[in-house]
């Protein structure tokens, strides 16, 4: 329309022209070059103008990159100075005080100035804008040149962590500690990748988009500096079209600097997710750019609203018409049949270089819901969004979203579409174990497959947002999601914390994490804080929480806000901040169990009725309960008679071996059994559930013992191997599903005639247990009882039986028995077939006896081949105190267990085997096989 419009226009004007000159031969020269060069000039802005590309194409840029890594900061582009570090131990109690900040400043140039205008598009108020210095910091290091020759650094593939397959840091003085997972995640990395962009992309708009870098990210452009984000959680995008060269090659170079002393867990180090590029007609779709609502939902109709921004990159106004419409997805997640719903088309004009919003709503007549099952289903749907300009189709951009209704009532709890779901939640750190930080959507799927098997329904993700894949996970499988970012703000946990950075980047990185993630039905909450250190500076801290609700809030007025408390009570200022009320350990109690009576501390009696009483509008969540400790199979003697106790070298815990007993009820200082926890959540019905610390076990933090690796508060360990307490929440959690477990193992040659207690956890009501066939009683679970104790049993090999009933009727059994010695190996996979080069097989080892019994105590040591198109990504065994590294081929089995993780080969395909063996055992080969 617009082209032909013009072409007529150019018609009369020539033709004006010629009768001009034909009446007029003495004017006809001067005025015929200057309408001449007018109408040039019209028909060429025009042409530009009109000249819009169709499409939106987003490639990956995961493959090939060039590594090299140093442990210093040789080449002095740093972002900003540090502190120094003056107390390296990390070993601190996690409840301990945050501390204020330590001033420093630079003599030497700095990165910041450069970067910080990044964070604009994400404040609000344009007089805080950052104003981009002049120069080009970096652009005479050799790195960052196209023709340095980069032949010798290592080729990796993103995502990448480059500390997971180094050896941990054994012994005392480590570089990095514990607390950070022993691994060097810590130093400056430079990765760079030549990319080509042909001539054909020319007048597209070309972004790069990074989910998330380990940290202090900065990117250079055929030796410019484009930009970067310093915190390594956040996804971020760089405008590259003004730094490309179209036709040709270009050098992308990204430094990473990811300090020491940054974290309470393993961070990992790198560019540890996926790196898109992606192009777009300069008339687009923004960033981020649509907010799906579902203001009000019934059985028979639903409203969605959908809000859609319109950037325009090019030089001139932009007159863009955009069409929405909504599609139901299917089991494939894929648009199925007709558009279920249309918006009406909108209108908008989009000034060169802004966004303009439209805003549009429709109905949708008996909409499947989204809910968390059991009960409900997680039904999908999308929005297909299309852009037109000049009646041309620019863009087309799909956001999934759900429909359902979120009630937070303060009596009854979490209400999804009108029906109670109490939380059965845990909290989840961000790596996957063995295969470190670098994000892996099969590893993420399988942590969450197996949480559901334990009936639970529902995720805090400590203390930072995660990879934008594990919320599509989260909507695809139903789980309830409180999205978090921050660990701490402007005072301190660490010394290279994120308070380093809060002052400038709280602002962006709170919009940017809450517009990432806002169309994910799974999120039902924001958490814009966890036990940060303003809970203990009354007003001041309050402000600073009451800043960043308000930022939340703007950012999506749809969903509470919540701030996880451990100290704050209910009459200071700042619980008044948020919507809803996050209690971590407070409200059952901290320190106040006679167990805990010796400790310095945080100390509080049960909170909740307090928090209760005094904000009877707000709900309550335990964001964070237990911080029990185990370290799974191992049972250490006497056991406490109490149903809660601190571990201590002398108590439950094993201080030569690293071990905290299995018997499920020794917890971390502040922390308290399961057992304890329900029976507080029990007598306070109003609290809406609990998210327990934590549902895996994750690298980093491993209290009590810091020259360990890893953690030891899962229900799951860190090769995903189930824990004793896994069965005591899925007792809780899965009612309906008959099951009754038995601990300790029965291997206890020199145990012979000594009280070894037995523990039963069944979702049943009672229990009789028999050792070799002779009756021990049956037991019936009082109220806030969660196990059975047989205290006294003394032990004799053989057989222990245990029958559970529900209401009186038999209900479910299982039987352990003394086993003999090694003899052969079990390996089952987890999936015998593997899809894509990105796809996971998760093996697991099993050692039995003779009679094919698992042997519980065994530690043999397993060695694994493979043959054909796979190869071995990692090994563990789920021992905390395991210091062989992950990408060790042998695996010494842990309470009888070791896994491999298995990959195929790029592009590969056949069967692979994998062999596993053990000196003087039997050996087994697992095949699988890549399609
Ligand atoms: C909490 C903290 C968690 C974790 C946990 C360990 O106080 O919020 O991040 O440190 O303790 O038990």
């Amino acid at each position: 329309m617009i082209r032909s419009f013009h072409i007529i226009r150019c018609n009369l004007l020539q033709s004006f022209v010629y009768h001009f000159h034909k009446l007029f031969p003495l004017l006809k020269l001067g005025f015929v070059f200057a309408v001449l060069i007018c109408s040039s000039l019209l028909a060429l802005s025009q042409a530009f103008k009109t000249k819009i590309h169709a499409g939106r194409e987003r490639v990956s840029l995961n493959n090939n990159w060039k590594f090299m890594r140093y442990d210093s900061d040789p080449d002095k582009l740093i972002y900003d100075i540090r502190p120094a570090i003056t107390d390296p131990n990390d070993d601190k109690v996690a409840d301990s005080k945050p501390t204020e900040a330590v001033s420093v400043s630079a003599s030497e140039q700095v990165l910041k100035s450069w970067i910080l205008p990044g964070a604009n598009k994400f404040i609000n108020d344009r007089a805080k804008h950052y104003q981009q210095p002049a120069g080009n910091p970096g652009s005479d290091f050799p790195f960052v040149q196209q023709n340095f020759n980069d032949s010798a650094w290592e080729q990796v593939n993103l995502p990448h962590d480059w500390a997971i397959k180094e050896p941990f840091y054994d012994g005392p003085n480590p570089e990095v500690g514990g607390g950070m997972g022993r691994l060097p995640s810590h130093g400056v990395g430079w990765y760079r990748k030549k990319l080509e962009i042909p001539i054909t992309d020319k007048g597209k708009t070309i972004f790069l988009d990074i989910d998330g870098a380990m940290s202090y990210a900065m990117v250079w452009v055929n030796g410019k500096l484009a930009g970067g984000w310093p915190y390594g959680y956040n996804s971020f995008r760089l405008y590259l079209s003004p730094y490309l060269n179209y036709g040709g090659d270009n050098q992308l170079a990204i430094r990473i600097d990811n300090p020491n002393h940054s974290a309470r867990w393993y961070t990992g180090g790198g560019i540890y997710r996926n790196v898109w590029l992606e192009k777009v007609s300069p008339v687009h779709v923004a960033h981020w750019g649509t907010f799906v609502r579902t203001p009000k939902v019934s059985a028979s109709s639903a409203i969605v609203e959908l809000d859609v921004e319109i950037q325009n990159n090019s030089a001139f106004d932009q007159s863009a018409e955009v069409v929405s419409s909504i599609f139901q997805l299917d089991g494939n997640f894929k648009p199925t049949g007709k558009a279920i719903a249309k918006f009406s088309k909108s209108l908008v004009t989009v000034n060169p270089g802004e966004k303009q919003k439209v805003a549009n709503s429709t109905i949708i007549s008996n909409p499947l819901l989204w809910g968390p099952p059991p009960a409900q289903k997680p039904n999908l749907y999308v929005a297909v969004t299309q852009i037109y300009v000049g009646g041309k189709k620019v863009d087309e951009y799909k956001t999934e979203f759900g429909i359902r209704s979120l009630q937070f009532d303060p009596e009854k709890g979490m209400m999804v579409n009108g029906k109670p779901v109490r939380f059965q939640g845990v909290n989840q750190h961000h790596d996957l174990g063995a295969l470190g930080a670098a994000f892996n959507t099969r590893a993420a799927e399988r942590q969450l497959e197996i949480l559901q098997e334990l009936g639970c329904n529902a995720i805090r993700l400590a203390h930072n947002p995660p990879a934008p894949e594990l919320l599509v996970l989260t909507d695809r499988m139903g789980f309830l999601v409180i999205d978090e970012i921050f660990d701490s703000w402007e005072r301190k946990k660490t010394p290279h914390d994120f308070h380093l950075i809060f002052p400038d980047w709280y602002e962006a990185d709170t919009r940017s994490f809450i517009r990432r993630d806002r169309n994910h039905p799974s999120v039902i909450a924001w958490s814009f804080g966890n036990e940060v250190g303003e809970q203990y500076t009354a007003d001041t801290g309050a402000a600073i929480a009451q800043k960043l609700a308000a930022i939340v809030k703007e950012e999506d007025p749809t969903r509470p806000t919540t701030a996880s408390m451990n100290y704050a009570k209910p009459d200071m200022p700042f619980p008044a901040t948020m919507d809803i009320i996050s209690l971590n350990y407070q409200g059952e109690g901290i320190r106040d169990a006679p167990a805990y009576a010796h400790l310095r501390g945080i100390r509080t009696s049960p909170l909740y009725p307090a928090f209760h009483q005094k904000f009877p509008d707000k709900m309550i969540i335990s964001s964070e309960t237990a911080s029990a400790l185990s370290t799974r199979g191992t049972y250490i003697l006497p056991v406490t008679y109490g149903n809660s106790a601190p571990v201590s070298d002398s108590t439950g815990g094993d201080p030569i071996n690293k071990f905290v007993s299995a018997y499920e009820l020794y917890t971390a200082q502040f922390g308290a059994s399961p057992d304890k926890v329900f029976a507080s959540q029990d007598k306070h019905p109003f609290v809406s559930g609990e998210f327990v610390w934590s549902g895996w076990d994750y690298l980093g933090e491993p209290t009590p013992y810091y020259s360990a690796r890893s953690s030891y508060c899962g229900l799951i360990d860190l090769a995903g191997f189930k824990k004793d307490r896994f069965y005591l929440y899925q007792s809780r959690w899965r009612p309906d599903l008959p099951m009754v477990h038995i601990l300790p193992h029965w291997n206890w040659p020199d145990r012979i005639g000594q009280v070894t207690p037995v523990h039963i956890f069944t979702s049943g009501d009672e229990v009789e247990l028999f050792l070799n066939g002779r009756s021990l009683g049956k037991k019936k679970k009082d109220i806030y009882e969660y196990r059975l104790r047989w205290d006294e049993v003394k032990y004799e090999p053989g057989q222990l039986k245990a029958v559970a009933y529900k209401n009186g009727k038999p209900w479910a059994e299982e039987i352990i028995q003394t086993t003999g010695d090694a003899f052969s190996l079990r390996a089952k996979a987890d999936r015998y077939l593997l899809t894509s080069d990105e796809d996971l097989s998760f093996i697991t080892v099993e050692v039995l006896d003779t009679m094919g019994n698992a042997v519980p105590t065994a530690s043999n040591m397993i060695e694994f081949s493979i043959e054909g198109p796979g190869e071995i990504v990692a090994t563990d065994n789920g021992n905390p105190a395991d210091l062989v590294a992950f990408t060790s081929t042998k695996r010494a089995a842990f309470s009888g267990l070791a896994l491999a993780i298995v990959k195929s080969k790029k592009g590969a395909a056949g069967v692979i085997k994998l062999k596993v063996s053990s000196q003087g055992l039997k050996d087994t080969i697992v095949k699988i096989q890549r399609k």
